[in-house]
C-alpha cells in the first residue's frame, strides 16, 4: 500500500476483554473462559460500540479465532493486518468482507480515511500494541473478567513510548466484569 498518512485518518477504537493479569487468550490461544461472562444476561455495550465503527482492523490470529466460529462473527468490513497471508487465502465466500494488508497500521488507517471511513475498531492483542506504538489509537475498553490464566497472549506489551490516558468511567457487573474506559490523551504541538 502506498498511501501516505492523513489529517482525516479514523479514530482507532479498542473494545476488548481480559483476565485481571491482563490475557486476552489463554495459553492455547483459546477464549472460552469469556463465556460465562459473554452469556451473563449483561449488557456490556458491544452492540452500541460496534454501533459506532465503521469496520474492523484485527491481526490475522484474531481473524483465525473469528474463522473457526461457526458462523462470520463481523457484520461490517474487515481488515486484517498479515504479512504471511493474502486475499486468495480468504475463502470465496468472505472475500467482499475481508480485505488482508500487509502494510503498517499508519498505512492501513491512510487508506481507510481516503475512503471516508470515520472509526475503526481495532482487535488482537499484538496490533492493537502496534496501532499504540504509532498513537492512532484515540479510546480504549477494557473489560477485566475475575479470573487469573497465567499466561497466553497479553493485551499490553513494551512499547516504545509512554501513553497517557484519561479514565472516562468503569462499570462494574454482578458477574464480576468491571469494564473501564479510557480516551487517549493527546499532547498538544
Ligand atoms: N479477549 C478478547 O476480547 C480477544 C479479542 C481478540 C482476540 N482475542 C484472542 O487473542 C489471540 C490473538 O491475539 P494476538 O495478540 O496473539 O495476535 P493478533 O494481534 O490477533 O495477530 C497478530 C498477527 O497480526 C499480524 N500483524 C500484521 N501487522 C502487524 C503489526 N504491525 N504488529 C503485530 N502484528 C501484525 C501478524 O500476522 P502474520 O504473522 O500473518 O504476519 C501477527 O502474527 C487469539 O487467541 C484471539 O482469539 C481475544
Amino acid at each position: 500500500m502506498t498511501e501516505t498518512p492523513t489529517d482525516s485518518r479514523p479514530s482507532g477504537r479498542v473494545f476488548i476483554a481480559c483476565s485481571l493479569d491482563g490475557h486476552i487468550a489463554d495459553r492455547d490461544g483459546g477464549i472460552g473462559w469469556l463465556e460465562p461472562y459473554a452469556n451473563a444476561g449483561e449488557d456490556h455495550g458491544y452492540e452500541e460500540f460496534m454501533d459506532s465503527v465503521d469496520g474492523l482492523a484485527i491481526g490475522r490470529k484474531t481473524y483465525e479465532t473469528a474463522l473457526s466460529f461457526p458462523q462470520w462473527p463481523y457484520a461490517k468490513p474487515v481488515f486484517v493486518m498479515s504479512r504471511t497471508l493474502s486475499q486468495d487465502d480468504v475463502p470465496e465466500a468472505l472475500r467482499d468482507r475481508v480485505e488482508m494488508h500487509a502494510g503498517s497500521p499508519v498505512e492501513l488507517l491512510a487508506a481507510l480515511g481516503n475512503r471516508g471511513m470515520g472509526a475503526l475498531y481495532v482487535d488482537g492483542g499484538q496490533v492493537i500494541q502496534a496501532f499504540l506504538d504509532e498513537g492512532l489509537i484515540d479510546e480504549l475498553t477494557v473489560s477485566r473478567v475475575p479470573v487469573l490464566l497465567g499466561g497466553g497472549p497479553l493485551l499490553f506489551g513494551p512499547m516504545d513510548s509512554p501513553t497517557a490516558l484519561e479514565h472516562v468511567e468503569t462499570r462494574s457487573f454482578p458477574s464480576g466484569l468491571v469494564q473501564s474506559r479510557y480516551a487517549v490523551r493527546r499532547i498538544a504541538g
